[in-house]
């Protein structure tokens, strides 16, 4: 029998056995992103940008293909660093439920080819609101999951953008409260911005500069979410998506 069965692991997805420890806010050390210069932006006209959006579309940063070639190689780093473990994805609603599907696309199939008994992943979603204006650990209300279902387990936090952090450096030391063995995070972008607390993710896309960006799932009041590419929104966009009650009520 295996052993791990006997003392109560479940050998099929590699769960440790919950123990004490201290999780850092943040990478000590990881592959860098991808630099995504300021100026290193495409003509919108290069592109096919859906035609109710074309107005208010400054300029595209990231086309969707290469979006896709990147998320490759994160899964391709993610599945390297968990060979002996079955990471638990967790994907922060709403942003990071586009960069999660193709992230667990690629760690299927990248799994299909490689030796190994264990279930690849597993996942489940998490809404996590941030109160501003409070430093305190405390300060984020999680809402969709069962923290329980943590203990014990790798978890990586899969998030569409590092903004400022603060969400990050909050919610990991009340996820850790759970037991869980690891806590990463997977974020597809990382924002070049002064605003920054000094979060940084373990496994990042690209680093981006400081504009507001939008498209594959990152939205403005809900707008663009469907866009393929990641586009910076022009003024018009700002005002014309600014209070459209429809998208407002879907916050
Ligand atoms: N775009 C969309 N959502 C965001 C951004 C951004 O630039 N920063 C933080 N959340
Ligand atoms: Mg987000």
């Amino acid at each position: 029998m295996d052993s791990r069965a006997s003392s109560g692991e479940t050998s099929a997805l590699n769960i440790h056995e919950a123990v004490p420890k201290t999780i850092s806010l943040g990478a000590q050390s990881r592959n860098e992103p991808m630099f995504v210069n300021d100026d290193n932006v495409f003509k919108k006209e290069l592109f096919s940008i859906p035609p109710h959006y074309q107005p208010y579309v400054q300029s595209v940063l990231l086309p969707h293909g290469l979006i896709v070639d990147r998320v490759e190689k994160l899964a391709t780093d993610i599945n390297d660093e968990y060979r002996s473990s079955t990471p638990h994805l967790l994907v922060v609603l709403k942003g990071g439920q586009e960069f999660a599907t193709d992230l667990t696309t690629h760690l299927r199939r990248l799994h299909a080819y490689r030796e190994g008994k264990n279930i690849p992943f597993t996942v489940d979603y998490v809404r996590v609101k941030s109160y501003e204006g409070t430093s305190s650990t405390g300060s984020v209300k999680i809402s969709g999951i069962d923290l329980k279902t943590i203990r014990g387990r790798d978890v990586i936090l899969v998030e569409d953008i590092i903004d400022t952090g603060t969400t990050m450096s909050k919610l990991i030391p009340v996820l850790e409260e759970h037991g869980p063995h690891s806590v990463k995070v997977a974020a597809l972008l990382e924002k070049r911005t002064a605003k920054s607390c000094g979060f940084k993710a373990h496994f990042v896309g690209f680093s981006v500069p400081d504009a507001f960006v939008i498209g594959y799932n990152l939205d403005y009041n809900e707008a663009f979410r469907e866009m393929p590419h990641i586009c910076i929104i022009n003024k018009e966009g700002i005002d014309h998506y600014r209070d459209l009650p429809l998208l407002a009520s879907l916050n």
